[in-house]
């Protein structure tokens, strides 16, 4: 139970909240959630439970584990793929956790209240418009996830982290409720559970779900190989890998229960893209009774949400460091807090700066997630997926996953040696070639 709770809590982030409702609003609605659900369910819980294996396996960290399993020097890149994908996705995680505490902020300050509807819109704008404020909340979240890390209360944070989940889940059962109670809800309903075909046979919804299941499950980063080297017992896996898929996912629909409702009860478009939440939220807070206690609420779980998963996410190079290179814990959580930072600031500054923003093009912070999320993840996946099943032996696998009975087994080996590289490497490819 508290294995689970720990890895739902480094699971549940900024990827349930703010990205998956916007990439569902811009790849099709309800179309989008199946695809997911399928890809996530198919893909997803197979590489979750073969990350988790290899580090119950080896007990190592997420380059160690597979260069146990398989020493040959190809193969190395495998768990180097996951750290390049922290990286990456390290460079925009603190601007959008930044946002975050901006709007905490606000709230706390009681300044949520904007008039109309598109007013919130420009305040978004406005508010990551403004480099400097950005980059001061940005280095603060920084230095608070760095300073975490640095003192070695990973484990505290996950002790927090338990008890506050199911408080933040709560409140968005709430605000969920609320929100379907808006006037205009239902057409929000309709937009998250009535399919548009077309979009299920795009290549491009395909790989879109299989970067947004990667990312907010927290597969491919080498992450889940380290919890997976905590525990005692590996016969729980496979239970607690469903379980936290299915609480994971659960937030993210949550999510969408709370944004999709108001985004058409106000008429505003759902494919808005990565301001969606932020637009949103706000409203919702203003429009219902008591909103600014339930938004100061919110946006202190989300932080703390999010500050849970940077937090993991720094680990990543830093136990690199530890294991490899023999740096002490805090010089190497300074220098990847640095290192953080420093790659972060254009992309805090290049939501305004007109430089770093050419006509048409997406923005730094966009393209930043697209190649992590579409291209860096998936390969990582792919590679754990051959790693696992062509590397390592099958009865010695499937007892590393504790996967028990001979059809379990037989389907979860099957599952990594064939159908997941097959998928991931279709949905890859026709998803970048057409994208
Ligand atoms: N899953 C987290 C979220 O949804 C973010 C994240 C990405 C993460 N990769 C991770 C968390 C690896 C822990 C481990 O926001």
């Amino acid at each position: 139970m508290g294995f689970g709770l720990a890895v739902l809590g480094s699971a549940i982030g900024l990827g349930n909240i703010w990205r998956f409702p916007y990439v569902m609003g811009e790849h099709g609605g309800a179309a989008f959630l199946l695809v997911y659900l399928l890809v996530v369910l198919i893909m997803g819980l197979p590489l979750l439970l073969g990350e988790f294996a290899a580090g119950y396996h080896t007990h190592a960290d997420g380059v160690g584990a597979y260069e146990k399993i398989t020493p040959e020097r190809p193969w190395r890149w495998a768990g180097w793929l996951g750290v390049a994908a922290a990286v990456v996705i390290l460079m925009y995680y603190p601007v959008v956790t930044a946002w975050v505490a901006q709007y905490l902020w606000l709230a706390l300050t009681g300044d949520m209240s904007v008039p109309a509807g598109a007013a919130q819109d420009a305040r978004f704008v406005a508010l990551t418009h403004d480099g400097f404020a950005v980059l001061l909340a940005q280095a603060i979240v920084l230095c608070v996830a760095t300073g975490i890390v640095a003192a070695g209360v990973v484990s505290g944070i996950e002790r927090t982290c338990k008890v506050l989940m199911p408080l933040f889940a709560v409140l968005l059962v709430g605000l969920a409720i609320y929100g379907l109670s808006l006037p205009g809800a239902q057409q929000g309903v309709d937009f998250m559970f009535q399919a548009d075909w077309s979009a299920v046979l795009r290549p491009e919804t395909w790989l879109v779900a299989l970067g947004q299941a990667l990312f907010t499950v927290g597969i491919g980063m080498g992450v889940m190989v380290t919890y997976g080297a905590y525990l005692p017992d590996s016969h729980a896996l496979p239970r607690i890998g469903f379980a936290v898929i299915a609480g994971d996912t659960f937030v993210g629909l949550l999510a969408c229960l709370i944004i999709f409702p108001a985004v058409f009860s106000l008429g505003l478009a759902p494919a808005q893209g990565p301001g969606l939440a932020f637009v949103i939220l706000p409203e919702v807070f203003e429009r219902m009774p008591g909103g600014n206690v339930a938004a100061v609420a919110f946006f202190l779980l989300l932080l703390i949400a999010a500050l849970a998963s940077m937090v993991s996410l720094l680990e990543v190079p830093i136990a690199v460091l530890m294991s490899r290179r023999g740096w002490r814990r805090v010089p190497a959580a300074l220098l990847t807090g640095s290192v953080a930072l420093l790659v972060s600031v254009p992309v805090a500054l290049g939501e305004g700066t007109a430089w770093l923003q050419l006509d048409g093009m997406p923005t730094l912070l966009d393209l930043a997630d697209r190649f992590a999320s579409y291209v860096l993840l998936p390969l990582s996946a792919l590679a754990i997926a051959l790693v696992v099943g062509w590397r390592w032996q099958e009865k010695a696998a499937c007892d590393a996953a504790g996967v028990q009975g001979i059809r379990a087994r037989r389907l979860w080996w099957t599952s990594v040696r064939w159908l997941v590289p097959v998928l991931l490497v279709i949905v890859l490819v026709s998803g970048l070639v057409t994208a």
